[in-house]
């Protein structure tokens, strides 16, 4: 039998999931064993996760039980939840509430909870800055993340928080890239008006994660922070550019604007990217580059990942 430390993977088909799952594997003497945990087993990225030496189990963060198997004899385990799928910060506050228990229970020694910060401590509900979503919420996706970092502390697992950034893949996946504008240009939107707004490949947040397993004991108990670069809207469009070899114009679109453009989860995001440009220092204090690159010696810049990328960036 292996001696390595088993590390399971909540969300291991998806994309913070998927990436930490790779980052254990191509590290063949890293000493860790990626234990993939998916609701269907059978489907073609599970199924590509154990060609490349995942163990692959059957796990739903709804169900405890199967949770609780999920983590059982694991050395570390990566807990993240899914708000996009549901857009319910309740049941991301269960899912979250659950996986602290499971790994408290099954004695799983190091868990990196994904994370994101409570934007009510700088922005509380009476705040009129921003219009307060579904009662008691100002960015739903964030706020129910960051409340549920005290499920982690209480439950005694040593825990490390991660606070991620905002993927560039969201140019890919999410809607986000550039799109054609009456000038014949492309025009790349976002609500920050001159102020930087750190992200990541998302590739690099498994990366990442990985290195802080690696690290042992060293960031239990502690909150890290990850992003690749801290671009401007203004930088990532010059980036744009350069990759895609077509001109890409940043246009400011205000928050009030963006929260009404009537998508789903729109208000969330307007909150959100507004919560980025007002509190600018304070959310990339909180996203430390060098650290980040301590953790992962891979890490992209903007432009590296827009160059890896251009093939696949939506223009239309
Ligand atoms: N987009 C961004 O910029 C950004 C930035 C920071 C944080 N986030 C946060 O990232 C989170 C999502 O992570 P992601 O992007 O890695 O997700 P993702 O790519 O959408 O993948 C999620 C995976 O989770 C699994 N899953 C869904 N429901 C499950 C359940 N009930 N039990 C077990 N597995 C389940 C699915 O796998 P199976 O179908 O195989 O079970 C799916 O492949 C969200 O909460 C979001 O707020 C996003």
């Amino acid at each position: 039998m292996s001696d390595k430390k088993i590390i399971a993977v909540l969300g291991a088909t998806g994309a913070q999931g998927g990436s930490l799952v790779r980052a254990i594997l191509e590290d063949r003497q890293g000493g860790f064993a990626a234990r993939a945990v998916t609701r269907k087993p059978d489907s073609e990225k599970a199924r590509k996760l154990a060609q490349l030496g995942a163990e692959v189990v059957a796990g739903d963060v709804d169900d405890a039980n199967s949770l609780r198997k999920a983590f059982r004899g694991a050395h570390g385990a990566f807990c993240v939840t899914f708000f996009w799928d549901h857009m319910q910060p309740e049941k991301e506050l269960a899912q979250a509430r659950a996986m602290a228990q499971a790994a408290k229970a099954e004695g799983v020694q190091h868990v990196i909870w994904s994370t994101l910060e409570d934007t009510r401590k700088w922005v509380p509900l009476d705040d009129k800055r921003m219009p307060t979503l579904g009662g008691k919420w100002k960015v739903p996706h964030f706020d129910a993340k960051g409340e549920a970092n005290q499920f982690f502390v209480d439950s005694g697992a040593p825990t490390t928080l991660l606070n991620t950034s905002f993927y560039w893949d969201n140019l890919i996946h999410f809607g986000m890239g550039p799109k054609s504008g009456p000038d014949g240009k492309l025009h790349f939107a976002l609500p920050m008006a001159d102020k930087k707004l750190p992200g990541i490949a998302a590739e690099d947040i498994g990366r990442c994660a990985y290195g802080i397993f690696k690290a042992g004991t060293k960031y239990t108990g502690k909150t890290v922070g990850i992003a690749g670069e801290h671009p401007t809207g203004a930088q990532m469009a010059a980036a744009l550019s350069k990759a895609l070899g077509r001109e890409v114009v940043y246009d400011y679109v205000p928050p009030e604007v963006y929260r009404s453009l009537g998508f789903p989860g729109a208000d969330d995001l307007g909150n959100m990217f507004q919560f980025k440009r007002d509190f600018e220092s304070m959310y990339c204090a909180a996203r430390d580059l060098q650290a980040s690159r301590a953790l992962n010696p891979r890490l992209q810049s903007f432009e590296q990942w827009a160059m890896a990328n251009k093939d696949r960036i939506p223009t239309s």
